[in-house]
């Protein structure tokens, strides 16, 4: 165990949120609950460390500045625009506090799941084709053959996901996108829809080329360019490592038909022991070999850091494909699928939390 530190658990509150009376259910269920709260706050205690939980807004220079915090445990998601899960961040590294989890470029990248698909196709990663909905209006690229999936652009937990968001013509295409828009208020992303089995695989660590600005104020260097040929699942997890958690499958069929068998935001707010998740997943091995090896360039694609949880489908043909990477993956105990995966891979949430805590220590070379 390190030594005891003083950790300010920042958070944005459900409750919180700055709703508005025309805003759809699911909108603001990215947000934190109280008992998601008090589970890290345990956790971390469980480490040995001091604990000092608040909301993460605009007053936060304000709030860090009556305690001497020596690291920040990062989970907010922030409330409004492609920035909402940066600006913590942003204000933390202007700050010069070190904080948990990845940085303002990997989490706005992630989070607009088009430029991040653009990266990802950068990098040779596969990802659904895709074209980008401002308007509504535009004219749907020839190269995209029905069924076609509508998303929100910038959202997670399966927000603005439901039956609806898989099209077979035109009319429905049309009619999704411009409630996805209005509804949202943000693009549509409209894709490939992929049928088939459904995995996500957590990891938990650091790429070990990563070097990160140091909370000493040395010179920050530059970050190297990864080539990941061959990741190791490393069994140990310890933090200048990269751990990959096995595949956790997402299995559906349980699920009442209404939700046409995808991960939606009714599922995972209102039925999340609904589907069975079994981890590891029952899968061939190259299947996993292959999965590992993506999820892994992913995380580097992107650079992350400290943890993040990739979503795959299996395609028709045989190849898994990326329909998403999470770097603000979701941390309730006993619930969230990267937690299910540590704990299938004899990581109890306690040890994920401070694995989390340990790895950015050791990034910022504080360890
Ligand atoms: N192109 C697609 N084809 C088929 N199903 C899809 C596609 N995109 C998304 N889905 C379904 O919708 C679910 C949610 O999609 P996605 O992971 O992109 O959204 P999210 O809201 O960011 O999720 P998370 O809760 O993981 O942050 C997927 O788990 C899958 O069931
Ligand atoms: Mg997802």
């Amino acid at each position: 165990m390190s030594k005891p530190l003083v950790v300010a658990l920042l958070y944005n509150l459900k409750q919180n949120a700055p709703r508005r009376a025309d805003e759809p259910w699911d909108a603001w269920n990215e947000l934190d609950s109280e008992k998601t709260v008090a589970n890290l706050e345990r956790a971390l205690r469980a480490g040995g460390h001091e604990v000092i939980g608040m909301e993460g807004d605009v007053t936060l220079p304000q709030k860090l500045e009556r305690y001497k915090v020596d690291i920040a445990f990062n989970i907010c998601e922030g409330h409004y625009v492609v920035s909402r899960e940066a600006q913590v961040p942003a204000i933390l590294d202007a700050l010069r506090v070190p904080y948990t989890g990845s940085g303002v470029m990997a989490l706005t990248l992630a989070l607009d799941k088009p430029m991040c698909k653009r990266v990802l196709s950068f990098y040779g990663l596969p990802t659904p084709r895709f074209q980008t909905f401002v308007t509504g209006d535009e004219r749907l690229d020839p190269a995209l053959k029905f069924p076609l999936f509508v998303k929100p652009s910038r959202e997670g937990s399966g927000i603005g996901i439901n039956a609806k968001s898989v099209c077979h013509n035109a009319r429905e295409l049309r009619e999704q996108v411009r409630w996805c828009i209005g509804a949202y208020r943000q693009p549509a992303l409209v894709e490939e829809y992929i049928e088939g089995r459904e995995f996500t695989l957590g990891m938990l660590g650091n790429l070990p080329h990563h070097i990160a600005p140091r909370a000493d104020g040395k010179p920050i260097e530059p970050i190297a360019a990864i080539r990941v040929a061959k990741p190791k699942r490393v069994k140990t997890g310890t933090p200048e490592t990269l751990r990959v958690f096995p595949p956790l499958e997402v299995d559906l069929s349980p699920c009442p038909k209404d939700q046409a068998g995808l991960y939606t935001s009714v599922i995972k707010s209102q039925m999340y022991d609904v589907p069975k998740y079994p981890c590891p997943a029952p899968i061939p091995k190259r299947l996993w070999a292959k999965l590992e090896q993506l999820a892994v360039r992913a995380f580097a694609a992107l650079e992350c850091y400290d943890f993040a949880r990739v979503d795959f489908r299996w395609r028709a043909d045989g190849e898994p494909t990326i329909l998403e990477i999470n770097p603000l993956a979701g941390l309730q105990e006993g619930i969230s699928d990267i937690v299910m995966a540590g704990e299938a891979d004899g990581v109890s949430f306690t040890t994920l939390v401070n694995g989390i805590l340990d790895a950015a220590l050791q990034r910022y070379g504080m360890i």
